[in-house]
């Protein structure tokens, strides 16, 4: 069945898991990820971002989200707009079935200026207050994914930090997510914590430093009833990247989000953790692995099947880890 990401969240805080929310964009993830639930009795956040949906289609995606709720009834699933940038954005997905959105006022944000900050409680307070009206769940967004230092353009854009966090004002502030939540009425708030989208994240494998878990433990301190959402959480496995590199792939050394890391912010408050970049690899190592082997394959469910149950594999683990087992 079809619910909010509020009630699906809510659950959590009350039994003290964390939802993995994965990235879909056609069928072969969204059974994927439903064969996982499925498997491990969890419940279900899909979420699309405004590429997804204009890669499947609008209608395409109304519909998978229908196909879903008959095929699993008894699995709790809520459909989520990752990354709106709009107040028509958050509505256009909310006719088209979704049963939460994120409003990232914090895509518009150079710094940690007034007016910028003014600008996203406005935005996301708008896009609460009419959603809410239809019962569909709202996530917001303080501070910025990624290095402001790159400059302008190219926030939120896949490069990690390069250096040492002392970009403090990329951080979400406690205080600010506090008159954030307050002024906007959002049922989750995605924090700032040095993560960036994508694979290329860090360069060694993260430490205090450079991944500000720290962060995480102050937001919950100071906001103990508000869901705090994870951005950027692909842990990127190594041994996704070996495969990947294996069967002729190029991708330099990287690393991801530890997942001891968030299982840490699971016990402050952490409650839905997105991923995308891990499918993505599982995806196509899969995909490498049997081009590589039979060059004189053609029929697309001869990769698309293996590619299938790597994602899976990625999905179950994921809800293992973040205590969601039976949970549905
Ligand atoms: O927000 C980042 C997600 O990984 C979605 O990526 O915008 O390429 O679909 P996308
Ligand atoms: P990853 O690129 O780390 O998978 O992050 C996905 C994400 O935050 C989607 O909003
Ligand atoms: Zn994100």
């Amino acid at each position: 069945a079809l619910i909010s990401l509020r009630q699906l969240l809510d659950h959590a805080a009350e039994y003290e898991y964390g939802m993995p929310a994965f990235n879909v964009n056609n069928m072969e993830q969204v059974l994927s990820i439903m064969n996982a639930a499925k498997k491990t009795d969890s419940p279900v956040i899909l979420q699309a971002s405004r590429g997804a949906r204009s890669y499947a289609g609008d209608i395409m995606i109304k519909h998978m989200i229908q196909a879903v709720a008959e095929m699993y009834p008894d699995i709790p699933v809520c459909m989520h707009q990752d990354h709106g940038n709009s107040l028509g954005t958050c509505l256009s997905a909310i006719s088209a079935n979704f049963t939460s959105v994120m409003m990232d006022g914090s895509l518009e944000t150079d710094a940690k200026t007034p007016a910028t900050y003014e600008y996203n409680c406005t935005v996301t307070g708008k896009v609460a207050e009419c959603a809410h009206l239809v019962g569909v769940s709202v996530e917001g967004e303080l501070g910025c994914l990624g290095s402001l230092e790159t400059g302008a353009g190219e926030k939120e854009d896949g490069h990690g930090f390069e250096g040492t966090l002392d970009h403090s004002q990329l951080l979400t502030d406690p205080d600010q997510a506090a008159d954030f939540v307050a002024r906007t009425q959002v049922d989750a708030l995605a924090v700032a914590i040095g993560t960036s989208h994508g694979a290329y994240k860090f360069t060694r494998k993260p430490t205090g430093d450079i991944l500000a878990m720290n962060v995480v433990k102050a937001i919950h301190a100071r906001l103990p009833g508000t869901h705090l959402v994870m951005h950027g959480s692909s842990s990127v496995p190594q041994e996704l990247q070996d495969i990947i590199n294996q069967y002729g792939g190029e991708m330099p050394q990287t690393f991801g989000v530890p997942v001891e890391e968030i299982v840490e912010g699971i016990k402050h408050g952490v409650r839905k953790v997105n991923i995308d970049t891990d499918c993505r690899m599982a995806i196509t190592g899969a995909i490498r692995k049997v081009f590589a082997e039979n060059k004189a394959e053609f029929d697309p469910r001869k990769y698309l099947k293996p590619s299938m149950d790597a994602m899976e594999k990625v999905c179950r683990e994921r809800y293992e880890q973040f205590g969601a087992v039976g949970m549905a």
